[in-house]
């Protein structure tokens, strides 16, 4: 029996290049070896887009579509929607009775997020999402979870979770599975506007779906060395966002363009122009996958269905073992 990897994405809009680098590539690669689960995870985009309803509705179809486009074979994962898997509300309700509040409330992803979206007033819904990822995570008793590095707070809350529970009424069996976090070997992407983090949200990302010239513009605005005015000028790789880049998407030629660039031999406009051509590149087979998606709207929804109902097949079975467990049968 194959293990499990279940990973998956907010269907809150169009996937980007942080996600490519972050989680979507490892799935690509894992997916023959794994028992792969991908979660479009709708009722989690409802933390912070509850007042927008058609944008999480459009969501789900990019979010399936990105993940198809990276090459995601559909006979090969089970693509399912979130809110249409009544385990994971489920679980949700049972593990909510043991996590604290105050451990919700120093997860330093939530912190990050909540000051970003400006939350004063928290909802119950974003404090509690960490709670509803454990059972996204443990419905499937997934064993492997690719994300990038702002996930890695959720897994380790999942896996106290899970510790929680076996202990509680386990009767020194794991009725759950502890997973582990499969960390992307490519650092963080920066956005392009050098913030730290690519996001959707912060309007510094260059998506899968851009056309090749936007691509260019965007990689024409990126953040390089500040202190670089002049092409004479020697530039610093270690502070350019564009360097970056070069070492997520152009690994054979970046230590050689970044020697380039400390000794002035390249310009910033050549090194952006070598970087937009891998990039879009990299982009040309996932463009032409997304086009056939996007225009075969009706066998998207097909693989979104066939995977829910094996998601439920699956998570109806985990229902009755946690109820067991939780001596909730009479
Ligand atoms: N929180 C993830 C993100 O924002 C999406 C997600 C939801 C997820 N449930 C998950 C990731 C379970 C891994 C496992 O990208």
């Amino acid at each position: 029996m194959k293990k499990r990897i279940l990973t998956g994405d907010r269907t809150t809009g169009k996937l980007h290049l942080g996600h490519y680098i972050g989680s979507l590539k490892s799935r690509v690669a894992l997916q023959e070896s794994y028992d792969t689960f991908i979660i479009l995870a709708d009722v989690q985009a409802l933390t912070t887009h509850f007042k927008e309803p058609s944008k999480i509705n459009e969501g789900i179809y990019d979010v399936a579509i990105d993940n198809l486009a990276v090459g995601l074979k559909p006979e090969e994962v089970t693509i399912f929607q979130q809110s249409q898997v009544k385990a994971i509300a489920e679980l949700t309700i049972f593990y909510s009775m043991f996590v604290s509040v105050n451990s919700l409330r120093h997860n330093p992803t939530i912190k990050t997020e909540a000051m970003q979206y400006g939350y004063e007033d928290l909802t119950y819904g974003f404090l509690g999402y960490p709670v509803s990822q454990a059972a996204d995570i443990t419905f499937c008793n997934a064993d492997l979870i690719p994300v990038g590095g702002d996930q890695l707070p959720h897994i380790e809350q999942t896996r106290k979770i899970i510790r929680r529970f076996n202990d509680l009424y386990g009767d020194g069996q794991n009725v759950l599975t502890i997973p582990e976090a499969l960390l992307s070997e490519t650092p963080r992407l920066p956005g392009v506007d050098g913030n730290a983090k690519m996001g959707k949200s912060l309007g510094n990302a260059i998506y899968l779906s851009d056309e090749p010239e936007v691509v260019g513009q965007k990689i024409k605005m990126t953040k390089t060395d500040t202190n670089r005015l002049r092409l004479t000028d020697r530039g610093n790789p270690d502070i350019c966002t564009v360097a970056t880049y070069h070492r997520a998407f152009n690994s054979t030629e970046s230590a050689t363009i970044g020697e380039m660039c400390r000794n002035a031999s390249i310009g910033c406009s050549t090194c952006k122009g070598v970087l937009s051509q891998v990039i879009n590149e990299t982009l040309k087979p996932i463009q032409d996958r997304r086009h056939y998606y996007d225009t075969h709207r009706h066998v998207v929804r097909e693989i979104i269905m066939t995977g829910t109902d094996r998601a439920n097949i699956i998570g109806d079975v985990m229902v009755e073992e946690v109820k067991e467990a939780m001596k909730l049968k009479i």
